[in-house]
């Protein structure tokens, strides 16, 4: 009943947000290119010299930690929240967000998902250390009793007791997507037991939390307002849809998440004013606030296509609502004077900010650059782009002669509003790149009077907001290319006081790299496909006649996964290292949330992994029996 309601009212899977295949087209090498590609390595190396303890500016922290940013001027103010004068010396981001870190880590997932295994000690120090700060009683309460809304923390983990916005009930759900991406990638990648013993516990947490409360009052993202916010909704619902989907894929199920995920759903469609999307109840602005630019981008699932009911960023509502927000920064930043609508400008959180004195801030900018990329990558993948009545502004100003219609990607209009929407996005990031610091540093804020950079410095949102904008920029750059496996889950992690060590049904084989010569393989990624109809509840798994599937015991079988199952595409999937060579022999069994297993039928399927040189990765492509 659940899933039926589910189906018909969200009509959405999301799915992972790296993307993999081939898509925008090529652009001609510019100064955006050549600073993106500096630019890509300085917002690394300031997300990391923030996180503890290792992080330059961060050895003060417990490990895993991610500091706001280094600065830690006056930190017992309050100016967050309350206080708008804009002093400088009022700057506190000496403390660790749970929304910032979540965001953060996030970003630090994609890029190690993008083959950047460096990255995997930072995540599970961030997995380990969120086990623990989820238990700290805090001025919002305990584990079970509203502590996990609580927006901050001490960077010696303890908690933070001073007056503040509080709760902040956007950070559970942060955190719980950031965790399932990467229990997403262990599972893809046979570390089923990791997912299941260390990641869901935390994101079981996090999923009650957001059930319970998601329909009542917080904090919104900026720490101001006490109501209801877009941006809050809008990730609760992802994280609720996400974390069902895992739940299932860790052999358990999240009927909370289920039940609550239409009403939030439902709940969300009432920030949609017609014309542009409210970014908070309770607040007497207009409304106008780059808050609803993040939530498009934050929950950008790369198999919902344009759907208006997420607010999908190239869905007619949101791309309604870029045009409304941006030109809301036109007429008020000094910087922007000259800029037309359809020219990009600095964008700041809202029009009425006056929060050191009221500026652009990166963030905030690279975000309206980083929904248009992910508009693009979806009018690529679908074939066309539609024009509606809803966001025919947003198109005339980039295309005169736009109408209301269908373009297919073969016509001429389509490929010149794509290129002009391509353009436009480009300029939001020119803005980053012309008002950062020229060694690449990027603070909080720049000023709107001269575009001087300002506030907290070195902030590691801006250089998530850089790195996920780049990511979606390149999506046709990216592949799912891990260059190796890894062997350790660091031995052991402790979750909630009980450790638990990696998957015995783990694989531990290293893919070979291509390399200019002619190497000969030892191990393959083997990429299993299956299009097997499921029902809610119901997993497939990977049964044969070799060790690393089990030696056909069901229960050592390999789980695959449902990511990116649709109901037009029901394709369930796992990839799994072999050596080359190996003859095998397998099957696959579905397995019913009562844990009853069912076989394929006969015969064995076989299969021989190849060993051709600089083979790395094959698919095999089967069908249900
Ligand atoms: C709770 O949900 C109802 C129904 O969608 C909505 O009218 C109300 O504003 C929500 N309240 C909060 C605090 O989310
Ligand atoms: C970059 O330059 C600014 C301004 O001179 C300075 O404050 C900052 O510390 C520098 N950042 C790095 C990483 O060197
Ligand atoms: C498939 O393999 C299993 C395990 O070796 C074996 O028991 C079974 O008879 C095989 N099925 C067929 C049809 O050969």
């Amino acid at each position: 009943m659940a899933h039926r309601i589910w189906t018909t009212l969200c009509a959405l899977t999301f799915g992972s947000a790296v993307l993999a295949a081939p898509q925008l087209a090529p652009r001609a090498t510019g100064s955006l290119d050549a600073w993106l590609a500096s630019e890509t390595a300085v917002a690394r190396e300031g997300i990391l010299d923030n996180i503890g303890s290792s992080g330059a500016y961060a050895k003060s922290s417990g490990s895993g930690i991610v500091i706001a940013s280094p600065s830690t001027d006056s930190p017992d103010c309050e100016c967050q929240t309350f206080d708008l004068t804009g002093e400088e010396s009022d700057i506190a981001d000496y403390y660790t967000w749970t929304r910032d870190s979540a965001l953060v880590m996030k970003t630090l997932v994609d890029l190690f998902k993008n083959g950047d295994t460096d990255l995997l000690t930072v995540i599970e120090e961030y997995i380990s250390t969120q086990a623990y700060i989820q238990t700290v009683s805090n001025p919002s309460g305990g584990l079970s009793s509203g502590g996990l809304g609580e927006p901050k923390f001490n960077v010696d983990k303890t908690a933070y007791t001073g007056s503040w916005g509080r709760p902040q009930r956007d950070g559970p759900a942060l955190r719980a997507t950031a965790m399932v991406a990467f229990g997403q990638w262990l599972i893809a990648n046979g570390y089923t037991s990791t997912a299941t013993d260390i990641v869901w516990p935390i994101v079981r947490n996090d999923l009650s939390y957001v059930a319970q409360n998601w329909n009542s009052s917080g904090y919104d993202l900026w720490e101001e307002v006490n109501g209801e916010s877009f941006f809050t909704t809008a990730v609760q619902h992802r994280a609720l849809v996400e974390g069902s989907k895992f739940a299932s894929q860790v052999g358990s199920s999240c009927s909370y998440c289920d039940s609550q995920a239409p009403q939030v759903l439902c709940f969300l469609q009432s920030y949609w004013t017609g014309s542009y999307t409210l970014a908070n109840f309770g607040s007497s602005r207009t409304g106008k606030d780059a808050n609803t630019l993040l939530g498009s981008i934050h929950t950008f699932d790369p198999e919902a296509g344009c759907d208006d009911s997420t607010f999908q960023p190239c869905s007619a509502r949101a791309l309604a609502n870029h045009k409304v927000v941006t030109d809301s920064f036109r007429s008020i930043y000094t910087i922007n004077s000259g800029k037309s609508a359809g020219q990009a400008v600095a964008v700041g959180r809202y029009p009425e900010d006056s929060y050191y004195n009221g500026n652009p801030w990166y963030l905030c900018t690279m975000a309206a650059a980083e929904q248009l990329y992910d508009a693009l990558y979806q009018w690529n993948k679908a074939g066309s782009l539609t024009i509606s009545s809803v966001s025919l502004s947003f198109f005339t100003d980039l295309y005169s002669s736009a109408a209301t219609g269908t373009y297919s990607s073969s016509s001429t209009a389509y490929s010149s509003i794509v290129s002009a929407v391509k353009t436009y996005a480009d300029g939001y990031m020119s803005i980053a790149e012309q008002y950062a610091y020229t060694n690449g540093s990027m603070s909080e804020q720049f000023l709107r009077a001269d575009g001087t950079p300002a506030s907290a410095r070195d902030l590691t949102w801006s250089y998530a907001a850089l790195l996920t904008a780049n990511m979606r920029r390149n999506s046709h750059r990216y592949q799912h290319k891990l260059a190796k496996l890894l062997d350790e889950w660091v031995g052991s992690t402790t979750t909630g006081g009980t450790t638990t060590s990696k998957s015995s049904t783990t694989t531990t084989s290293k893919t070979s790299t291509t390399t200019s010569s002619c190497t000969t393989p030892s191990a393959v990624a083997v990429t299993f496909d299956v299009i097997a109809t499921t029902v809610y509840g119901e997993n497939i798994k990977l049964a044969g006649s070799i060790s690393a599937l089990g030696s056909w015991d069901t229960s050592s079988a390999i789980a695959l996964s449902a990511s990116k199952y649709t109901s037009s595409n029901n394709l369930w999937y796992v990839t799994v290292n072999l050596p080359a060579g190996q003859v095998f022999q397998y099957k696959y069994i579905r397995v019913a949330s009562s844990g009853t297993i069912t076989w394929e039928s006969d015969p064995n399927l076989s299969y021989t992994v190849p060993a051709a040189c600089a083979t790395t990765a094959v698919t095999i492509s089967d069908t249900w029996r």
